[in-house]
């Protein structure tokens, strides 16, 4: 079990900027969205305490299949403790969680069918350093062979863990020590793990915090390629503001509790910024 420390308040800064010199931001190209009418995801009136303390209250929320969703927030307003609830890993203190095509994940056979469909791209990426890079990869498909099976992956899989560097612009790094790869690169075989899995609904918790703003957007286009063409659903924990109106077709702003903006990426403004991103730096 791994334990990180726990942020314990609200720090609230305003939003990271994006480094200036990058080029304007592009939007990409919105999927059509009648073509993809389902729900993947849905909250239905859902409280999620840590420590007994609610971090979010009575949210309910769904997100829709083939489209990419930033959440916004300042640092401990409990997005990270959102991701965590999507994929199963906190349950909700009240209120439900449902997965389309899976059930609810407060059951365990729905949760197990759930997490075969997801794939998660964690903020402090999870890698084994002395591992090469494609072998961190290839962990992203651990729970679909035997875990104490001695031979060596399986060809299929090895080949889908290059396409999957080969997505993330990292082919030439396979057989690299991951422990000798840079910041940026290492997030980038985090993404590439999480890739591999070819999940129907794609988590990904600051996915860009240590890669440039160029590389940033590539790999946006990137989900945006997967969502369009597999349908894919993808929620990002986002703090470079610019980069989730450019990316996210909506986001949904969380502050005090509760969603204080939720709707598309195009319409958050100054103001609704304001709105997430107004409560006092702690002090
Ligand atoms: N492992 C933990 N144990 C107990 N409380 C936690 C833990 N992680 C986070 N918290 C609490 O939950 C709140 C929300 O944290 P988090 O979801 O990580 O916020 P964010 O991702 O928005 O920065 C924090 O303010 C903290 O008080
Ligand atoms: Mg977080």
């Amino acid at each position: 079990m791994i334990h990180l420390p726990a942020p314990t308040s609200v720090r609230c800064f305003g939003p990271a900027p994006l480094a200036t010199r990058a080029a304007p931001l592009q939007r990409y190209e919105h999927p059509d969205m009648a073509s993809y009418p389902a729900a993947t995801v849905t909250l239905d009136r859902v409280t999620l305490k840590r420590n007994g303390r609610a971090i979010l209250s009575d949210l309910s929320l769904s997100f829709l299949q083939g489209t990419i969703t930033a959440l916004v927030g300042c640092s401990g307003v409990g997005k990270s403790t959102l991701m965590g609830a999507l994929n199963g890993l906190i349950a909700p203190a009240a209120g439900s969680i449902s997965i389309a095509g899976a059930g609810r994940l407060d059951d365990a056979r729905s949760l197990r069918e759930a997490r075969r469909g997801t794939a998660t791209i964690f903020q402090d990426h999870a890698l084994i350093d002395r591992l090469p890079a494609i072998d961190n990869v290839l962990l992203g498909l651990a729970d679909m062979r035997h875990p104490l099976s001695p031979l060596p992956w399986p060809k299929s899989f090895r080949i889908r863990a290059a396409v999957a560097l080969d997505e993330v612009g990292l082919l030439g790094r396979a057989t690299a020590r991951t422990g000798q790869l840079s910041g940026g690169e290492r997030q980038r075989v985090g993404i590439a793990r999480a890739l591999v899995r070819r999940p129907r609904l794609l988590l990904g918790d600051e996915p860009f915090a240590s890669v440039d703003p160029v590389l940033a957007r590539q790999l946006g286009a990137t989900f945006r390629s997967l969502v369009v063409r597999n349908g894919l659903t993808v929620i990002l924990v986002l703090h470079q503001i610019p980069l989730a109106r450019t990316l996210a077709d909506r986001i949904v702003g969380l502050a005090d509790t509760r969603v204080a903006f939720d709707g598309p990426a195009t319409d958050f403004d100054s103001e609704a910024e304001g709105a997430v991103f107004s409560a006092a730096p702690a002090g």
